[in-house]
């Protein structure tokens, strides 16, 4: 068969590997400027009350304190901007959660800041905190949003849910919980701001989105943003929880910079991160599904509520992923969803991979798995009758486009595990090793969707140097799931660069144009297609110039990857170099910029009816798990995860963003488990909160399945999020059917299993 491409569907060695192997790559602790001082941050030490006055007179007196800022120092806006605008930089007058930022010291080093923080005196008055979300929404409670303490809700409306449960045979109905999960990122929240002659000021750090950290900082100094530059630096993994909150740690360590005229680093400690930085939401959901005797669901109603913590930040937009696939991805007819994300005096939750997806997805893979039980119908088989394909409308009444490989997902994925030959198996009664199968599946709104469709864009600016080196500049970040080899393998395609050529560098705003956040999995879909403009234009001029040299007036000319040549003579060959060398020598321009939007899109506030994202990703995972009955303890065996993404760009990075995300979910179905008591985190290290180690790791099989998308690069879709969705419902599902036990709640940790074993 003829290979028609030269580096894109190739697994080459990703371009930030050897640093980041060597220990050469500089995280933002790794970085010190001369006379540079350290920031720490005043907490809050209560869940809910009023500042009564804030004394620092003893902390200010400590040798190395160079000086305490509190609200009433900020020049600008004591708010960083992201949707609701509501989140301060520094308490005012009042303190909704534990953790919240007072006061920040500044200092000769870090000891003598965290000393002094401890030496500043905060007064309170303490008020009743509101801490669960049914009494947050009750009309009695404390009010600390609005008059509801509701920060966001959504109705999606389709056909007429009463006549869809009235035509139903069977009906089911349950109640699934998950709790907090951390994003445990190897590197914590930190940056470092440093002073320009004109006034301005240079902000380096760990983040994922480099333009809202831009905002927030000509927001609280009240400076023009062209006296702003944000430079992400190497960044030790973000997993969204770098996406809103780092705009807090840039506002603050801009502002000692900016008022102490002195390069200030500020890089939290572990526990100040768990304390203070967001968290995916606890979620709880009411699901009730209504079924035709054939199997087919007539009628999905759901109740989604997430606790959103104290401030709304990112919560709108992940309650609206949340509910846009809250009844799963199926066709069903009739649907209503109604969803909250709810104030409470706990640490405000934001972005985690998946947005909103995995606790939904607990509760409507869970009660399908019901469902078929009670039909008598395999999970599998009732799954098939009502999965999306080509054409089949989601609750939002959008249609399926014939980007849709989801049927093939799905059979490699039960093909690959033997999932029917495992569930087909009945235990040994005396057995206390109990094994079971369990699948779930799902899809996935590629890009921002409806819900931030005015930010869903992407700039990249493209030059090809003397030597034939490219460089590339985006404004989307590399957390570690490998966005800059993709960007690198599309440039070299596009260009017929070789691959080794191409460097992407560093993000910063100053470089490229707003280009949004780098979240909802759409990196490669919105920086690859602006590079992909870029390159293209760059390629017609080089083309140009070998039909020059070929002595042709016009014809197509092709690239093997480093030489080109025409389809009338292809024998016939002319390097890249050489061909670069001449462009030089003609002053041809080999520089570009390029753009890219995403297809419209749009939702009706009122009904939630219309086209919620361009395009989606399929997934399906089967988990398989050892119980033992007499410690609760679950071991998995093996995951088969399946994914259909339009094109692999590189198949190995996929197949590792796959493994990533099963073992994040992986945890959170059953270690994670984040403690709180009267709002305060009491297990705020990785002592007490547990992720999955290696030897927790089962076999994973990673199945790619490309079933194009025609406005993707090569057909690209979006992986960043999908594996982390599915994995975690599959083993509670495996759970149930290798012990009987149904957990209604994320984590099923050994003592939840117990427990349901003692009920039975
Ligand atoms: N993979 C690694 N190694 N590190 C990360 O921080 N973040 C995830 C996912 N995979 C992440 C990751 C999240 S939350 C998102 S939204 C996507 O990557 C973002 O990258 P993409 O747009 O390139 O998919
Ligand atoms: Mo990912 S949660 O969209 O940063």
């Amino acid at each position: 068969m003829k290979k028609n491409l030269n580096v894109v569907g190739e697994s080459v060695l990703r371009n930030d590997v050897v640093e980041k192997v060597l220990g050469t790559a500089k995280y933002i602790d790794d970085y010190k400027f001369d006379g540079m001082l350290y920031g720490f941050t005043v907490r809050s030490t209560i869940s809910h009350g009023k500042i009564i006055s804030i004394n620092i007179s003893k902390a200010k007196k400590i040798n190395g304190v160079v000086n305490i800022f509190t609200a009433k120092d900020i020049p600008g806006k004591n708010f960083f901007p992201m949707i609701l605008n509501d989140y301060p930089f520094l308490a005012e007058n009042k303190v909704l959660f534990y953790g919240q930022p007072i006061a920040l010291v500044v200092a000769t080093n870090q000891e003598i800041a965290k000393e002094a923080a401890k030496n500043v005196f905060i007064e309170y008055e303490e008020l009743e905190p509101v801490l669960d979300i049914h009494y947050a929404m009750k009309k009695n409670s404390p009010k600390i949003f609005g008059s509801d303490n509701i920060l966001r809700k959504y109705i999606i409306k389709k056909g007429n849910i009463d006549q869809g449960f009235k035509e139903a045979d069977v009906i089911v109905e349950d109640v699934f919980e998950t709790n907090y999960q951390v994003h445990s990122y190897l590197e914590p929240n930190g940056m470092i701001a440093v002073p320009q002659p004109d006034g301005g000021i240079t902000v380096y750090g760990t983040m994922q989105c480099p333009f809202y950290v831009h905002d927030a900082i000509a927001n609280i100094l009240n400076i023009y943003h062209n006296k702003i530059r944000v430079v992400q630096t190497t960044t030790g993994g973000g997993f969204g929880g770098k996406e809103d909150v780092p705009s807090l740690v840039a506002g603050h360590v801009a502002l000692l910079a900016y008022l102490t005229k002195k390069p200030v680093k500020l890089v939290y400690t572990r526990e100040e991160d768990f304390h203070g930085m967001s968290k995916r939401h606890p979620g709880y959901i009411e699901i009730k599904y209504g079924a035709k005797k054939n199997g087919k669901i007539v009628a999905a109603k759901v109740r989604y509520i997430l606790d959103g913590g104290a401030f709304a930040t990112l919560s709108p937009i992940v309650l609206w992923r949340g509910t846009v696939h809250a009844v799963g991805p199926y066709d069903i007819p009739n649907v209503l969803i109604e969803s909250f994300a709810v104030a409470t005096n706990k640490v405000p939750c934001g972005a985690f991979r998946g947005f909103g997806q995995p606790q939904a997805t607990f509760a409507n893979e869970s009660l399908i798995d019901i469902l078929a039980e009670k039909l008598k119908i395999s999970p599998l088989k009732l799954r098939q009758i009502n999965m999306l394909k080509p054409y089949s409308r989601t609750a939002t009444n959008d249609k399926i486009s014939n980007s849709c490989g989801f049927k093939k997902v799905l059979s490699e994925v039960i093909k690959k595990s033997k999932y029917e030959k495992i569930l087909s198996k009945k235990n040994e009664n005396l057995s206390t090793i109990k094994t079971g199968a369990g699948l779930a599946i799902a899809f996935y709104g590629v890009g921002l969707g409806a819900g931030g469709k005015y930010i869903d864009r992407a700039g990249a600016y493209l030059q090809i140097q003397k030597d034939g080196t490219v460089i590339i500049s985006i404004g989307n970040t590399e957390l570690g799931q490998g966005v800059f080899t993709v960007i690198s393998q599309i440039a070299s395609e596009i260009l017929g660069a070789p691959y080794e050529f191409v460097k992407v560098l560093q993000p910063d705003t100053t470089r490229v144009p707003d280009s949004g956040p780098t979240v909802a999995s759409r990196s490669t879909l919105m920086s690859g297609n602006a590079v992909l403009d870029a390159a293209k234009q760059v390629r017609e001029r080089i083309d140009t110039m070998v039909l020059k040299l070929f002595n042709k007036s016009k014809g197509k000319v092709y690239s093997n990857g480093k030489e080109y040549f025409i389809s009338t003579n292809p024998e016939k060959k002319i390097h890249y170099l050489e061909v670069i060398k001449k462009c030089f020598v003609q002053r041809i321009n080999l520089s570009a910029t390029g753009w890219y939007t995403g297809e419209d899109v749009s939702f009706d506030s009122e009904t939630g009816q219309g086209k919620a994202y361009y395009s989606y990703t399929f997934s399906a995972t089967v988990a398989i798990v050892k119980v033992n009955i007499l410690t609760g303890v679950v071991e998995v065996k093996k995951i088969v995860s399946g994914h259909d993404i339009g094109k692999a760009i590189n198949p190995k990075l996929c197949e590792a963003q796959i493994e990533g995300g099963v073992i994040q979910s992986l945890g959170y179905a059953l270690t994670e488990n984040l403690v709180l008591k009267n709002g305060i985190i009491l297990n705020p290290s990785f002592a007490g909160y547990l992720i999955p180690t290696s030897m927790d790791i089962p076999e994973i099989i990673p199945v790619i399945v490309e079933s194009k998308y025609s406005k993707g690069p090569f057909g690209a879709k979006g992986l960043g999020e999908s594996p982390m969705i599915t994995p975690s419902t599959a083993i509670a599902n495996a759970i149930y059917n290798a012990t009987g036990f149904r957990t209604k709640k994320l984590p099923v940790t050994p003592e939840i299993l117990l427990e349901l074993k003692n009920k039975k």
